[in-house]
């Protein structure tokens, strides 16, 4: 199995947290220790006893089986909704690398495998120099590509495929969201994106209703 993940998409909103704890929930279910990451995440803050927790995290978290800091499940939060580097700037805080590996060096310490979830695409600055590809590549893990399938996704999906490719990382597969009901010609979209991205089609995901996202399944790995 893969140390983890490092679940990207195509846009920010099109189901990476969905997925990435559908993948969480499927590695717990084996037996191994799992835990899910969101290093950087902006807005989206909810009342909890451990303080205010960003909506992504208290997802992850719950989809994991291990018992893990928040502080390193989550070691940058600002308050806004807005891209992390402005978020980071305006909080006068500097986003770091490091501190980003040694977060994940300790859940991995405690885990079999973790889950990092992006924030927004793969290219989303996180700072002046730093995007969310530099964190997958320090990270070293396989990517999976969340498709938001609606008009616009081919073009993002394929520039993904692209920039995961072009840094040396492997894209382990790609799941197709289905975040608009109303997409026009979907079958074809679909069937022209698994012809095209050369990666495993882990899911089709269907729209569903709210409630029912928790419970959406990914096979991992791919063919099993
Ligand atoms: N297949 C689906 N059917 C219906 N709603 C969906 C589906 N997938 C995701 N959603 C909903 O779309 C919204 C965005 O999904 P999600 O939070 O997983 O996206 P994200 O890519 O993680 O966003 P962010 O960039 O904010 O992290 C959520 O409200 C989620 O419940
Ligand atoms: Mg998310």
């Amino acid at each position: 199995m893969a140390r983890g993940l490092f679940v990207t998409g195509t846009d920010t909103g099109v189901g990476k947290t969905v997925v990435a704890a559908a993948l969480v929930r499927r590695l717990a279910r084996t037996g191994a220790r799992v835990v899910g990451m969101k290093p950087v995440a902006a807005g989206g803050l909810l009342a909890t006893p451990d303080g205010l927790v960003n909506e992504d995290v208290i997802a992850l978290r719950a989809a994991g089986n291990v018992d893990a800091p928040l502080a390193a499940v989550n070691p940058y939060v600002f308050e806004a909704p807005i891209a992390p580097h402005i978020g980071a700037a305006w909080a006068g805080v500097e986003i770091s690398l490091d501190r980003i590996r040694d977060a994940h060096t300790a859940l991995a310490a405690d885990a079999d495998a973790v889950v990092v979830e992006g924030a927004g695409g793969f290219l989303v600055p996180l700072s002046d120099t730093l995007s969310f590809a530099d964190v997958a590549v320090a990270l070293g893990l396989p990517v999976v590509l969340v498709v938001g399938m609606r008009l616009g996704c081919l073009n993002h999906a394929l520039l993904t495929r692209e920039a995961v490719l072009a840094r040396g990382l492997r894209l382990a597969g790609w799941v197709a969201n289905r975040i608009d009901p109303g997409m026009a010609a979907f079958d074809d979209n679909l069937a022209t994106l698994t012809a095209r991205m050369q990666a495993p089609r882990l899911a089709v995901v269907p729209h569903l209703a709210a409630m029912e996202t928790s419970s959406v399944t990914i096979d991992w790995p791919p063919g099993d």
